[in-house]
């Protein structure tokens, strides 16, 4: 049996980092999709007794015997628990990290060492010790903003799931998990995400799953139906960077600061409300004016997310190009080096600006805002 899942990558429009902290956030999905898939040998194939992981993108592959496996893991399948959600225990996590240890990542590759962890333990509680093959394949640049990670949780957790709905269920091409199935999927995507970010608020792996364009405090979830078209360039700096560091940098400032660092979180989760509300308005107003209101959220949120020290020369150099072109830009995701959003007014050509930036070296596209979510 072959079991395919997809889930999209994420801008965030506002409220990055302050999220963390019970600000309110916009973000929204974009086409770039992470794809996974499960093949089940069949009880007489010679495969029946491993896992196997294969990362196309990186031509990289890891393999363990289910016994291997069982005796390494501190439960047995009689433990799984599918519908109920839990967090990976300590004990568990350094149990699993032995497992991932064993297969000799190359040293520049260490940084998948969490991401390894993550697809063992949503793997084994949700279908237990069986035996497969499951490859990994993205559209999504690695530790880039675009949410790479919560893709990767949401695609597993859906091709997991979906290999204990029947075919009729599932139907032909791509579709769209039900509400129920949609939950637990979340709930699953975000335990897979604290393995690999330690402190995640949920924004990335909700937006993953449910697609299109999302209001997020604190865990509340409020689906946001765009009344206005909504176009931005994104700019990979090809810096990378290192999403746990990153928050945990703007904690510490929160306990050095804890007064001027509330305001900050107070003035991002105003501009996130404001963009929300401007995004869904259905009123007179022109979308030139609420583009030229969007601009200077954007500004005020980048300004923000700087007093943070979540800003970057590279991204700074982006800032100051794009505003040669009256453009204005904001990083998005966790910051030091990774993407940069710039909206795109109507009517505006983009040719010169992306010339200018990619002759810096800077890698620029745009991509559908506000699509689909995970999909079986
Ligand atoms: O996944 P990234 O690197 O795009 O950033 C995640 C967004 C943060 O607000 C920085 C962290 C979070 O968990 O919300």
């Amino acid at each position: 049996m072959e079991v395919k899942a997809r889930a999209p990558g994420k801008i965030i429009l506002a409220g990055e980092h302050a999220v963390v902290h019970g600000s309110t956030a916009v973000a929204a999905a974009i086409d770039l999709y992470t794809y996974v898939t499960l093949r089940f040998p069949l009880p007489s194939a010679e495969s029946n007794d491993r896992l196997t992981l294969q990362l196309k993108d990186i031509s990289l592959e890891f393999s363990w015997s289910l016994a291997r496996i069982k005796e390494a893991i501190p439960y047995d399948s009689s433990t799984l628990c599918r519908s109920t959600p839990a967090s990976c225990s300590e004990e568990t996590l350094k149990s699993i990290a032995v497992l991932v240890e064993e297969q000799s990542l190359p040293k520049e590759k260490m940084w998948l060492s969490s991401g390894i962890s993550t697809f063992l333990w949503l793997y084994t509680r949700i279908i237990g010790f069986n035996p497969a093959t499951v490859v990994i394949n993205s559209e999504l640049p690695y530790g880039s903003g675009l949410g790479s990670s919560a893709a990767l949780c949401v695609a597993l957790t859906a091709a997991l799931l979906a290999s204990s709905i029947s075919d009729k269920t599932r139907g032909n091409g791509w579709s769209s998990l039900d509400e129920t199935n949609l939950e637990l999927l979340n709930k699953w995507a975000f335990e897979g995400e604290k393995i690999i970010h330690g402190k995640p608020s949920g924004i990335d792996n909700t937006v993953s799953a449910y697609g299109n364009m999302i209001k997020f405090c604190s865990g509340e979830i409020t689906r946001l139906q765009s009344y206005m078209p909504l176009r931005m360039l994104i700019t990979n700096t090809r810096v990378g960077r290192n999403t746990k560091a990153l928050v945990s940098g703007v904690s510490q400032r929160a306990v050095r600061h804890p007064d001027a660092m509330k305001s900050v979180f107070n003035a991002v989760d105003s501009i996130s409300k404001e963009l929300a509300a401007i995004i869904q308005s259905k009123d007179e107003t022109s979308v030139t004016e609420k583009e030229e209101r969007i601009k200077e959220l954007m500004e005020m949120n980048q300004g923000l997310l700087l007093s943070m020290g979540v800003s970057h020369s590279s991204i700074e150099a982006v800032i100051l190009t794009t505003v040669k072109h009256k453009l204005v830009s904001k990083l998005t995701g966790a910051g030091g080096g990774g993407c940069v959003l710039t909206l795109l007014p109507t009517g505006t050509v983009v040719d010169k600006v992306v010339e200018e930036l990619e002759s810096s070296g800077f890698q620029c596209f745009t991509a559908l805002i506000g699509g689909n979510g995970a999909q079986i």
